[in-house]
């Protein structure tokens, strides 16, 4: 090094030093800021918490040991997801086809028209789905169908009066 660049050097040398100090100090006081907004005493509090349930969620057991009995668990039904409705047909093709298609068990026939007019005057268009979702002498509650809706028994109903060319 000449003596000219030496000199340059030194009198650089402390003005780097300051501005990195200088830079230093900055980003420290820049972290404490940030860290006295979301943290009180090392305990880092998340917006919309409090101090409190930070630290009670923190001391809160890990489990339990139960003795005697267990406690009754709410089972969730895995079927409860809403299932598209099936049709009239479908509902009869799969339901009702093995009793009014044979006259099973005494079945008023499919085609029996004037079987299904004289039910339909004696007790409505309602009170014949209500005979099929409570169940009717031989024919089993819902026609045997649990899983059937009200609304699917009655489109099927709606379909065995279509098809028997019954008006109501
Ligand atoms: C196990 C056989 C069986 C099945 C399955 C069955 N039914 Fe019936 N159904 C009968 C019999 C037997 C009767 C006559 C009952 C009586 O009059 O005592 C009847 C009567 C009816 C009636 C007349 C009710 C009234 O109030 O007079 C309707 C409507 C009917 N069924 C619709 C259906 C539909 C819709 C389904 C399918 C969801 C169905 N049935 C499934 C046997 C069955």
């Amino acid at each position: 090094m000449s003596d000219e660049e030496e000199i340059a050097f030194r009198e650089m040398f402390p003005l780097v030093i300051g501005a990195l100090i200088g830079i230093t100090v900055l980003l420290i006081v820049v972290a404490m800021l940030i860290d006295s907004r979301t943290s009180a005493n090392g305990v880092y509090i998340p917006a919309g918490e409090t101090r409190t349930s930070v630290l009670m969620e923190r001391l809160a057991p890990i489990g339990q040991v139960q003795y005697g009995e267990p406690e009754e668990v709410a089972v969730v039904e895995e079927d409860d997801a809403p299932v598209d409705p099936r049709s009239g047909q479908e509902v009869y093709d799969q339901v009702c086809a093995a009793c009014h298609d044979t006259g099973a068990a005494g079945s008023p026939l499919l085609d029996a028209a004037d079987e299904w007019e004289a039910r339909l005057e004696e007790r409505g268009f309602d009170g014949i789905v209500q005979s099929v979702i409570d169940g009717m002498g031989a024919m089993p509650p819902r026609g045997g169908d649990q899983d059937a809706t009200d609304e699917e028994l009655e489109a099927s109903v709606e379909y065995i009066l279509e098809e028997a060319g019954v008006s109501w």
